[in-house]
C-alpha cells in the first residue's frame, strides 16, 4: 500500500494555516494540527480544514487517567478529526479507555483512527535509562509500548521511520505507524536527529509520513509537496 503524506501544520495562528492552505487550490490534503494551533484557535480550526475538504490528524497526545482520557475522547470524536493519538506510556487501561471514548462520540460515523507516541523522538536512550528511569534498549521499549497499544485495540503507532519494519512485524502489517522525521534529500535537519526521505520511509513500510518543515517552510510549499508526492509515488 502507498503511504499517505500528512503535511504538519505548524503555525501559531489559524490565519496562517488557512492561508498556508489556499496555496493548494482545491486539492484535498491530510494535514496534522497540533498543540500550538489547537491551544490557540480551539475546535473551530479543525471544522475550518475540514470544511475546505481535507483531512486531519489531531496531534494532542492525551495522557491523563483512564476516565478523563475517556470524557475527553468522547468529545474529541465530535469535533471531527480523522486520527487523533494518546501516550502509550499511560498504560493499556487508559489506551483501552481512549478507545471507548471515541466509540461512545462517534455515533453513527466510524471512529477516528487513534493512535499511540512510544517514545517522544526527543527522547534518547541515556535520557530513558538515566532519567526517565525506564530500563533496556530503547528500540525493545518501543516494541513492546506498541504492542501495549495493539493489545487495548489502537489502530497504530507513531514511531520513526527507521522502526517501521520492526512494529510491522512484532505487531502485523495492518498496524499503521505515522512517522515524523521526514526530509527531502538536501534540506536541513533542525533538531530531529533520525530522519529519511520519502521514498527511503516508504521502503520501509512507513504508512503516513508526517512532513513539516520540508513543505512548510519551503520556498516554493506546492512545488515542495508535489516533489514528496512524486518519490512515494514512484514504483
Ligand atoms: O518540521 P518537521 O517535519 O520536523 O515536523 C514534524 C512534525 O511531527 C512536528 O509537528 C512534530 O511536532 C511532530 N512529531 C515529531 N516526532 C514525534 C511526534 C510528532 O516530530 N515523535
Amino acid at each position: 500500500m502507498k503511504p499517505e503524506i500528512i503535511i504538519a501544520l505548524d503555525f501559531p495562528t489559524g490565519k496562517k494555516a488557512l492561508s498556508f492552505l489556499d496555496l493548494f487550490e482545491g486539492e484535498q490534503l491530510y494535514v496534522k494540527v497540533g498543540m500550538e494551533l489547537f491551544y490557540s484557535e480551539g475546535p473551530s480550526i479543525v471544522r475550518a480544514i475540514k470544511a475546505g475538504g481535507h483531512k486531519v490528524f489531531l496531534d494532542l497526545k492525551l495522557h491523563d487517567i483512564p476516565n478523563t482520557v475517556k470524557s475527553s475522547m468522547k468529545v474529541l470524536a465530535s469535533v471531527g478529526a480523522d486520527m487523533v493519538n494518546v501516550h502509550a506510556a499511560g498504560g493499556i487501561r487508559m489506551m483501552k479507555a481512549a478507545v471507548e471514548g471515541l466509540e461512545d462520540g462517534s455515533t453513527g460515523a466510524a471512529r477516528p483512527e487513534i493512535i499511540a507516541v512510544t517514545q517522544l523522538t526527543s527522547t534518547d536512550q541515556e535520557t530513558m535509562n538515566s532519567e526517565l528511569k525506564i530500563n533496556g534498549e530503547l528500540r525493545d521499549v518501543v516494541l513492546a509500548y506498541a504492542r501495549n497499544a495493539q493489545e487495548a485495540g489502537l489502530d497504530g503507532v507513531v514511531c520513526s521511520a527507521w522502526e517501521s519494519e520492526e512494529i510491522h512485524a512484532g505487531t502485523s502489517d495492518s498496524f499503521i505507524t505515522v512517522t515524523p522525521g521526514i526530509r527531502l534529500l538536501g534540506d536541513a535537519k533542525g533538531d530531529q536527529s533520525r530522519v529519511a526521505t520519502p521514498a527511503r520511509a516508504k521502503e520501509m513500510g512507513s504508512d503516513y509520513l508526517v512532513i513539516g518543515r520540508s513543505i512548510t517552510k519551503a520556498d516554493d510549499p506546492v512545488k515542495a509537496y508535489r516533489i514528496c508526492m512524486e518519490e512515494i509515488n514512484n514504483d
